[in-house]
């Protein structure tokens, strides 16, 4: 993979600003090339200023009708539990744009762990099927980055997966400590583009750690897209003495 592209926007709303015009001219971009847009969110609070942005200045100017959505990770709680990712992302923006309903593709929430994952998968290996893809490509994945280098939901210091082909995992814990399920790093390293968006002084360690290359093992270190495109989207406060690149 080619060294990543590193965007620094001086605020968050300026960085908000950018990760929405970058998804919008993507999703456009891979409409025009494939007929549709098939993207994966994180949740967190990272991501919410861009995902309020889609919402109120993108409902007509996004071929939504084209769009097809997915979930990075979930918190197992219900979608209108204020942990849920799905259930911000409908308050954000879900609500408010013309997507079709049956394009969008929260995580299970209501099921035995396991079997959510399991089922998760399946959902993924048909709709990709539809499309002819054997695997999961997405066109774009969003992902934040915590303090302690996790991302997703793919927290360090674990064993490694009984099954590293495995798409979707179940994960115990976290923070907030509560299961969750998570797409894999199978399924993150092999999409067309990943941006990985950090914002606030607190990301500044870490993130400086693992872009000049000092964080091995850390998850959010092991984002590689093998054939596709990482962009880190950071403001002033993450990016700290890290250099942004004309974008
Ligand atoms: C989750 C997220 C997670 C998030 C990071 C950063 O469900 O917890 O997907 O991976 O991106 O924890 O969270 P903040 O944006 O809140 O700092």
């Amino acid at each position: 993979m080619a060294s990543p592209l590193i965007i620094v926007e001086n605020s968050p709303h300026e960085l908000a600003q950018t990760a929405a015009e970058r998804f919008v001219r993507t999703a456009k971009q891979q409409v025009a090339a494939t007929g549709r847009f098939v993207a994966a969110l994180s949740g967190g609070t990272t991501p919410r200023p861009f995902h309020r942005l889609l919402g109120q200045c993108y409902k007509t100017d996004m071929p939504w009708d084209r769009t097809h959505l997915f979930w990075v990770d979930e918190r197992l709680v219900p979608y209108s539990d204020e942990r849920s990712n799905f259930g911000a992302a409908k308050a954000d923006f879900l609500d408010t744009v013309p997507i079709p309903g049956d394009q969008v593709h929260p995580m299970p929430v209501n099921r035995p762990f396991d079997t959510g994952a399991a089922d998760y998968q399946a959902l993924l290996a048909r709709e990709f099927g539809r499309w002819g893809s054997a695997y999961p490509v997405f066109d774009y994945i969003e992902l934040g980055v915590g303090i302690d280098g996790h991302t997703a939901s793919l927290f360090p210091g674990r064993a490694p997966e009984r099954n590293p082909s495995a798409w979707v995992l179940a994960v115990r814990g976290g923070d907030p400590p509560v299961d969750r399920l998570t797409l894999s790093f199978s399924v993150l390293n092999r999409a067309r583009r990943v941006s990985i968006t950090a914002a606030g002084r607190a990301k500044a360690d870490v993130v400086g750690r693992i872009l000049s290359g000092r964080a091995a093992g850390l998850p959010a270190a092991a984002v590689a897209p093998v054939n596709g495109e990482l962009t880190w989207m950071l403001d002033a406060a993450a990016a700290g003495s890290v250099n942004g690149q004309p974008r």
